[in-house]
């Protein structure tokens, strides 16, 4: 055969031929031979995809003509041009051989996955990226005919939400941001000294008790609760204070539906001249009404903290009966909310504070409590299992 007769009609035809019997001997003239083989890929390619490239059976049949075992393209290339080649030639077959198999099964898996067709019968071989690839983004996937389609439905990613629990400290927060107060933060690691000592919590307090606290070491605990941030901030800044802590908090408790050893607390404190108790009362009201919703009633029960004195537990009217009485607030009317008081002035001198200058106010609360509440959850844990069925309905 006469080389200028080439390339044959169907260049998928001339790997039927032996180079010799093809009169090709040199390198420029294979890769020749070459590119028109890959030319009529892409032309195969592209007329599967107008006419037909979620049949199945047309795939294959694609398939079968480059990749099949017996008569395809790769395979004839492999016995008629490489067995019999040059051994000059044989290297730059063998690479070209390869590149075009590649190219053909990677095309043939595009068409797979754009069209769902299931990887049989024939597993496609992938050739793995070289380890030092292993990290970088893969190239975009180009469609078969080269064009991209930009009517196909793009990659949906699931978008997150802000967890629940985070949306209800930035509730809090924001309301507190409104009434000039400003966020600070201490460790969930945390010393004896600040969580205990300085807030006049003294050594035999129960709840200094091994049952209550996360001991790391005889020096060292989980806090146990937000207000250890209360005295770190005096140390820092000097008054006018408000400020608010939302952060976490650790206690040694059993979880069930109501108890989780880690939870969140919202701490809060307000130090200046002439702060009285009127102004706890009122900063809290406005707080309850505005987190809450504006019936809401609190009421101011006499309690008891080591740090603050006078004390008290706050109350909200049940939001659940309409403070009628219900299962909820076991028939009171009323559900227990959280702590508070007037700063004990016994902490003053362990921030180096003039006692008779200045008083103020804090206050903690329970986040998970509060997000129970408002939005109706039966179960502590839900917070903490990071079951998406639950999630996604605080969206
Ligand atoms: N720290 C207390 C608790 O965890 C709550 C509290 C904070 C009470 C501030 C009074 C003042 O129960």
């Amino acid at each position: 055969m006469d080389s200028a007769d080439l390339p044959p009609s169907d260049i998928t035809e001339a790997v039927q031929h032996t180079l010799e019997e093809l009169g090709i001997h040199d390198t420029p003239r294979l890769q020749e031979l070459f590119s028109q083989l890959a030319n009529q890929l892409q032309k195969d390619m592209a007329q599967l995809a107008e006419t037909g490239a979620g049949e199945p059976e047309k795939l294959e049949a694609l398939r079968v003509r480059w990749l099949g075992r017996k008569q395809g393209v790769i395979r004839s290339i492999n016995d008629n041009w490489l067995r019999s080649a040059s051994p000059e030639l044989k290297r730059e077959i063998g690479q070209l051989l390869n590149a075009l198999r590649e190219e053909a099964e990677r095309q043939i898996l595009v068409v797979k996955r754009a069209e769902g067709i299931p990887m049989t019968p024939a597993p496609v071989t992938v050739t793995p990226a070289p380890v030092t690839a292993r990290w970088s983004i893969p190239e975009p996937t180009v469609f078969v005919t080269g064009a991209l389609d930009i009517t196909l439905p793009g990659t949906r990613r699931a978008v997150g939400v802000r967890h629940i629990l985070r949306r209800v400290m930035d509730e809090i927060t924001e309301i507190f941001f409104s009434l000039g107060y400003s966020v600070e933060e201490g460790p969930d690691i945390e010393s004896v000294y600040y969580n205990f000592e300085a807030l006049n919590i003294p050594e035999d307090h129960p709840a200094r008790d091994d049952q209550d606290t996360f001991y790391i070491d005889s020096r060292t605990v989980l806090r146990t609760h937000t207000s250890s941030v209360q005295i770190r901030t005096m140390e820092k800044l000097q008054p006018p204070l408000r400020i608010i802590v939302p952060g976490k908090a650790y206690r040694r408790d059993t979880p069930d539906a109501t108890h989780s050893p880690m939870f969140h607390q919202v701490e809060g404190l307000a130090v200046d001249t002439h702060i009285t108790f009127a102004d706890l009362k009122g900063t809290l009201d406005y707080f309850l009404k505005a987190f809450f919703g504006p019936e809401v009633r609190t009421r101011f029960r006499p309690s008891f903290f080591p740090f603050t004195e006078p004390s008290a537990e706050v109350d909200i009217s049940c939001l659940f009966c309409g403070a009628r009485g219900c299962r909820i607030c076991k028939q009171s009317g009323w559900i227990e909310l959280m702590g508070c008081g007037m700063v004990d002035p016994a902490l003053y001198p362990h921030v180096h504070y003039e006692a008779s200058r200045y008083s103020g106010f804090a206050f903690g609360m329970g986040v998970e409590r509060l997000a129970m509440l408002k939005y109706g959850v039966q179960d502590i844990q839900l917070f903490f299992q990071g079951d998406v069925r639950f999630l996604r309905q605080f969206r």
